[in-house]
């Protein structure tokens, strides 16, 4: 990109703007086409689980955004799976890429800026066949969405419409799944969901409008709301960020008890440490729209491995703990428009060796269960493979 050296994240110039647009104008008509293509012919969409215990893998997934300033590659190279039952982490701090992974999964991105461009996401249908959802089209997308996988918001307040009563609101989510349900049956099964929530009145509930919920209450509804069909997964995305700390345990609580009635699996997208040692079986680490290091709940809190994930832990608050100033990890991210041909955390990492000044880090199996996108377990684990961008050039 032809910009000036000194200022080269901000200053683009007016040809510079126009071959932009002009590209992502081209890229974008492209990628919708292809997509359409991919989505008339089954054998396009449907495949296999690479293990049938799955829910969801991600496979080298790569979500970009082609925007005014140039492409932001927000998830490039992702690959985690979500065992059946389980609850998976995903953390990382602010636009690393963890709601974007999300709504690749759902089709909720913002299209046409937005587009999968590689990898796989398959979604397992139970019957020893998947959905790659990256070309499944629309119209079975909606029989998806919020029946098999279903997302509970970060804010109740915006994610519940203000001018429905709570009951239309759930009544609505069972009824457009379930079209031979009479009115009464749908009024039925919502009065049980606000039971199962922890909502006491629950016919006055029924009645109410959102303003007169309190923000645990709200939370609860769209948890009733996203659990009206039973799916098989829940994205939680920072479920409990709006909400007070003795609330917060009680969602997450109800989250937990729910997910085991149901047997269904949760990710749970979080920049709260806390929040996934309390809940999670698996956590996946993710920085600058990568995996840095994934494992067991046991091996990401006890036996941290990528420097990023040890200054995670280092600047969490530790009860009982006096601290002057807790720890705060130097630097900050890459600009996501042009991301380093080396390791995305070498610039802030004090843990660097000699290979660092090579290409990006590999995957590095350290365990059965861990895996860690560092050089400084070269020599120990085995080399898994690098994750795959595109090259949005050849597009
Ligand atoms: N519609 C969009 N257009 C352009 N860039 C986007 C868009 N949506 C997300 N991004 C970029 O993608 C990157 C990842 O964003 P994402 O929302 O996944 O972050 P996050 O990890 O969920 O952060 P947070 O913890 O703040 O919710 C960010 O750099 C963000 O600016
Ligand atoms: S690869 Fe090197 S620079 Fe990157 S996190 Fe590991 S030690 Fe740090
Ligand atoms: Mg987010």
């Amino acid at each position: 990109m032809a910009k000036n050296e000194t200022n080269k994240s901000s200053y683009i110039s007016a040809s510079e703007s126009r071959r932009i647009t002009r590209f992502n104008r081209r890229v974008t008509r492209k990628l919708e086409q292809e997509r359409a293509n991919a989505n008339k012919d089954p054998v396009l969409y449907t495949t296999k689980m690479a293990n049938p215990g799955n829910v969801v893998e991600f496979d080298n997934v790569c979500t970009y955004f082609f925007t005014d300033v140039g492409t932001v590659k927000a998830v490039d190279g992702v690959s985690f799976e979500v065992p059946i039952g389980k609850t998976v982490g995903v953390v990382g701090e602010s636009g690393c890429g963890k709601s974007v992974t999300s709504l690749s999964l759902m089709q909720l991105l913002q299209r046409p800026s937005g587009q999968t461009v590689g990898g796989e996401i398959r979604f397992n249908l139970g019957d020893g066949t998947a959905y790659n959802i990256v070309n499944t089209p629309n119209t079975i997308m909606e029989t998806i969405r919020g029946n098999k996988i279903s997302m509970i918001f970060q804010e109740p307040m915006t994610a519940l419409n203000p001018v429905f009563r709570i009951g239309e609101q759930v009544d609505e989510v069972t009824l457009l799944h379930n079209p031979e349900m009479s009115k009464d049956d749908a009024k039925a099964r919502t009065l049980e969901m606000l039971e199962l929530v922890g909502i006491a009145n629950r016919e006055g509930v029924y009645n109410m409008y959102p303003h007169e919920l309190s923000g645990g209450m709200r939370q609860r509804i769209c948890i009733a709301i996203a659990l009206a069909c039973s799916p098989t997964l829940i994205i939680a995305d920072e479920p409990t960020t709006a909400l007070d700390v003795t609330i917060q345990a009680q969602i997450l609580d109800l989250l937990q008890n729910l997910k085991n009635k149901l047997n269904s699996s949760i990710m749970l997208i979080t920049h709260d440490l806390g929040v996934v040692a309390g809940m999670a079986d698996y956590v996946v680490v993710m920085y600058a729209g990568r995996v840095v290091e994934k494992g067991t709940a046991e091996d990401i809190f006890h036996h941290p491995a990528h420097p990023y994930t040890i200054g995670l832990m280092r600047s969490k608050p530790v009860v009982g703990k006096k601290v002057e100033a807790l720890y705060n990890i130097p630097g900050s991210v890459p600009n996501p428009v042009e991301m380093p041909n080396y390791c995305y955390f070498r610039d802030r990492c004090e843990m660097q060796c000699g290979h660092c000044a090579g290409q990006y880090p590999p995957e590095i199996r350290i365990s059965d269960t861990h895996i860690v996108s560092c050089y400084r377990f070269l020599e120990e684990g085995s080399v898994l493979g690098y994750p795959k961008s595109v090259n949005v050039e050849e597009l």
